[in-house]
């Protein structure tokens, strides 16, 4: 599943960027703070408590990794970084109300703590804030890419609802899925980074696709980690997409190994349903196929990386992308 050890690439890209974008993360914190607030009330107190449960500030982190070489990060970009961040909490706060999810990020969910109504007010709340504060920076096309990204999140969700429990589907509407769910918005991250900053329509276009197949490779890996991490490590019930009926690239390689699994699919998956089935998909070795088509979107997400060194510093994107792969929540 890693091809250089564990947290190598982690480490590598802390050692060596950390002091570049530890400050640019932490101005995104501050302004993130201060629209979680801005509401005030239980409204307030609801989407402060989303913040506060942390996340990577993956999103963020990319808006600013693939801004031009010598580009003084602006508002702009702060506006970007927010923004796209913005909506990604909001769709995990929807996220979770319809998979019933209880935790996340090793805290309990809006919805287990407020219930399911103040939850989705939070999460619109959240995601009409992330386009209040992109829309003031008066660059339509950078609206319209976030827009894009979000109406791909909206469909991805609602295919995923729609396929559950569909064990014959095509590897392809798995794939599809989690570019529309995922990828999408990572594609976004960087689409906006390098357009914000001057970037040519060459280099944003190689930025999406970097964005976009770093999306895949994370998302392949989350769900290849729901078959074999530990809740305690996830911050979030591990066997969550079996318990939910979410079909995903690890149970369709491993029930076309072993036929016999799809008698366990059809019963209420309580937790040792889950474990048993968790444990015969990682014996079919379906873990490790599935982690090679996590390396084939590393692999061109690094090509698009290269292919705009003129303009955006490259290797920090290339440790980025093995990341995605190695990560363990
Ligand atoms: C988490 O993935 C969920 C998503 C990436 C997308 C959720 C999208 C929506 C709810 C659509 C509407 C929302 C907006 C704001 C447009 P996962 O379920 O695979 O991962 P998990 O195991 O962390 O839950
Ligand atoms: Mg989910």
């Amino acid at each position: 599943m890693k091809s250089t050890g564990p947290e190598y690439a982690q480490d590598q890209f802390k050692a060596g960027y950390q002091d570049r974008f530890g400050g640019f993360l932490a101005g995104c914190e501050e302004r993130l703070t201060r629209i979680s607030h801005g509401p005030g009330g239980r409204l307030g107190e609801a989407c402060a408590l989303t913040l506060a449960a942390g996340g990577k500030r993956l999103r963020p982190l990319l808006v600013f990794l693939t801004t031009k070489k010598g580009y003084e990060v602006d508002e702009r970009i702060y506006a970007a970084a927010v923004a796209v961040e913005l909506v990604h909490m909001a769709s995990l706060v929807h996220d979770d109300i319809l998979d019933g999810a209880q935790l996340r990020r090793g805290q309990p969910t809006l919805a287990a703590r407020y219930g399911p109504l103040i939850g989705a007010a939070a999460g619109d709340y959240l995601f009409a804030s992330a386009f209040k504060t992109l829309a003031a920076q008066g660059v339509p096309r950078a609206v319209s890419m976030l827009a894009s990204a979000s109406l791909g999140l909206s469909r991805g969700e609602f295919a995923q609802m729609e396929q559950a429990r569909d064990h014959r589907l095509p590897v392809e509407a798995y794939l599809m899925r989690c570019r529309l769910k995922t990828a999408g918005l990572f594609s976004a991250a960087c689409s906006l980074g390098s357009l914000l900053s001057g970037c040519r329509e060459q280099t944003i276009s190689a930025m999406s696709g970097f964005g976009r197949s770093v999306g895949m490779a994370f998302q392949i890996t989350d769900d290849i980690l729901d078959f074999a991490g530990e809740s305690a490590e996830l911050g979030k019930q591990a066997g969550a997409d079996l318990r939910d009926g979410t079909v995903t690239m690890p149970l369709m390689i491993g029930l076309e190994r072993d036929t016999s699994l799809a008698g366990l699919l059809g019963v209420e998956p309580r937790d040792p349903v889950v474990a048993e089935i968790c444990r015969r998909v990682r014996d079919t070795g379906a873990l490790d196929d599935a982690a090679k088509e996590t390396a084939r979107h590393v692999a061109q997400a690094q090509d698009a990386a290269r292919a705009a060194a003129d303009e955006i510093d490259a290797e920090p994107l290339i440790l980025i992308a093995e990341m995605a792969a190695e990560r363990k929540k």
